[in-house]
C-alpha cells in the first residue's frame, strides 16, 4: 500500500523556550513521527535555544520558527499557581502567526503521543480537552487553532487589558475563548487527547476500562520527564517521589528518548542538562526480579478495613498497580456482578498532584 499523502497546509506545533524543553520537543516530535503522522511538524524556539540543539531539532522538524519571548510577568497569579516559570507560556500565542498553515494543533513539549491523532484536524478552532483540575476550563497543553494575524493581535490586546487568571496562557485563553465550556461539544476534545498523567488516580476503574485508548499523555507540574533519574544499567526510569507522574508513561518517554533522541545528541555542542544526558551510556546488566506480595492477601486485608497506607496500599504501590493495569490492556466489557460496598481505591489514597 502506498504511504498516506503528506498534508502541506496543516501542522502540529510545539514550543521550546530553553534547551531542556527542547529535549521534550524532540521526544514529542519523534513520538508523532513514530505513529506516522501525515502533517508537518513545527517547533517554535526562542532566541536562547542553543545552536547545538537547533541542529538536532532540524533533523526531526520540518520547520524551526524563531519567536520572541512573550512573558506575562504576572507574579501575583503565577504565585498562586506556585509556578513563576509559566509567565513565558504567553510565547505560545505566536502559533497564530503561522499563517502558511490553514490549521494547526498546538501541543506542549511535555506531551507525548502514543497513537496517531491526525483526526484532530477535523476539529475547528478552538478545540481542547477539559482540565481535570477545573473541567469547565480547558487545558491548554493540546488545542486546535486556525492561524490568523488578527487573532494574534487580539490575544496580545487582551493580554494588556484583561490578562490571565493564572499568569500563564491557560488562564488567558480560557477567558478569551470563554464560551468553550457551554457551547459546541465538538470543541470538547475527549480526555484521551490530553491525559494529564496524574489525573486518573481518582478513577482507577475508568483507567482499567479506557486506558488502552489513551492517545496523548501530558506531564504537567514542575518536574518534567527529563528531570527524573534514569538507570543506565537497567534502562529504567527512577520516578521522583511525589510528582504523581505515572511510571509506565515516564518509561515510555524515556524509551523514546534513549532510542530515537539521545543517540544523536553530541555532548561537545551541548551544555547543562542536555549536555549531561548526551553523555549517558547504556550499560546493560542482568536484573534481579522483584518479589511480589500475593494480591489476594492484600485485598482481603483491605476489605477488612486494614488499609496499609504506608506499605502495600501506599501511593507508590497503587501507582505500581496502575502501571500493571495499563500494561495488561483494556478491561473486557463484560457485565460483572456489582457490589457497591467495595470502592476500587480507598479514599485516603486518592492523591492529586496538580499544577
Ligand atoms: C497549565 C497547562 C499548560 C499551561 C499552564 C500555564 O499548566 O497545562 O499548558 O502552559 O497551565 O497557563
Ligand atoms: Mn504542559
Amino acid at each position: 500500500m502506498a504511504p498516506p499523502q503528506q498534508v502541506e497546509d496543516e501542522a502540529f506545533v510545539t514550543l521550546a523556550t530553553s534547551d531542556t524543553y527542547a529535549l521534550g520537543s524532540l521526544v514529542w516530535g519523534q513520538s508523532l513521527r513514530r505513529v506516522g503522522t501525515t502533517r508537518k511538524l513545527v517547533v517554535m524556539i526562542t532566541p536562547g535555544v542553543s545552536h547545538g540543539i537547533r541542529q538536532q531539532l532540524g533533523s526531526v522538524f520540518d520547520l524551526l520558527e524563531v519567536v520572541d519571548v512573550l512573558d506575562s510577568r504576572d507574579t501575583i497569579n503565577l504565585g498562586l499557581l506556585e509556578r513563576p516559570d509559566l509567565g513565558v507560556t504567553f510565547t505560545k500565542f505566536h502559533v497564530w502567526r503561522l499563517t502558511q498553515f490553514k490549521k494547526c494543533v498546538f501541543m506542549d513539549s511535555d506531551t507525548m503521543v502514543l497513537q496517531n491523532i491526525d483526526e484532530l484536524f477535523e476539529r475547528e478552532e478552538f478545540s481542547a480537552a477539559p482540565d481535570p483540575g477545573w473541567p469547565d476550563c480547558f487545558n491548554s497543553g493540546v488545542f486546535v487553532l486556525q492561524p490568523s494575524l488578527q487573532t494574534y493581535q487580539n490575544l496580545l490586546a487582551f493580554a494588556m487589558t484583561v490578562g490571565s487568571f493564572d499568569g500563564g496562557d491557560q488562564g488567558l485563553l480560557n477567558l478569551y475563548f470563554k464560551d468553550w465550556a457551554y457551547t459546541d461539544i465538538q470543541k470538547h476534545l475527549p480526555f484521551i487527547y490530553n491525559v494529564v498523567s496524574q489525573a486518573f488516580y481518582s478513577y482507577l476503574p475508568a483507567l482499567k476500562q479506557f486506558g488502552a485508548n489513551i492517545k496523548v499523555v501530558h506531564f504537567i507540574g514542575p518536574v518534567k520527564p527529563w528531570m527524573h533519574k534514569y538507570n543506565t544499567a537497567t534502562g529504567e526510569v527512577i520516578p521522583e517521589p511525589g510528582t504523581g507522574h505515572h511510571g509506565t508513561f515516564l518509561q515510555q518517554w524515556w524509551n523514546i528518548f534513549m532510542e530515537l533522541v539521545q543517540p544523536k545528541m553530541d555532548p561537545t555542542y551541548l551544555s547543562g542538562l542536555a549536555g549531561e544526558l548526551a553523555s549517558l551510556k547504556l550499560d546493560a546488566s542482568p536484573q534481579q526480579p522483584m518479589e511480589a506480595v500475593p494480591e489476594h492477601e492484600r485485598r482481603e486485608r483491605w476489605e477488612r478495613g486494614q488499609v496499609d497506607y504506608l506499605g502495600e496500599d501506599s501511593f507508590q504501590k497503587i501507582q505500581e498497580r496502575i502501571d500493571s493495569t495499563l500494561q495488561s490492556g483494556p478491561a473486557q466489557a463484560q457485565p460483572k456482578p456489582v457490589d457497591k460496598s467495595k470502592g476500587a481505591v480507598p479514599k485516603a489514597s486518592r492523591k492529586h498532584v496538580r499544577k
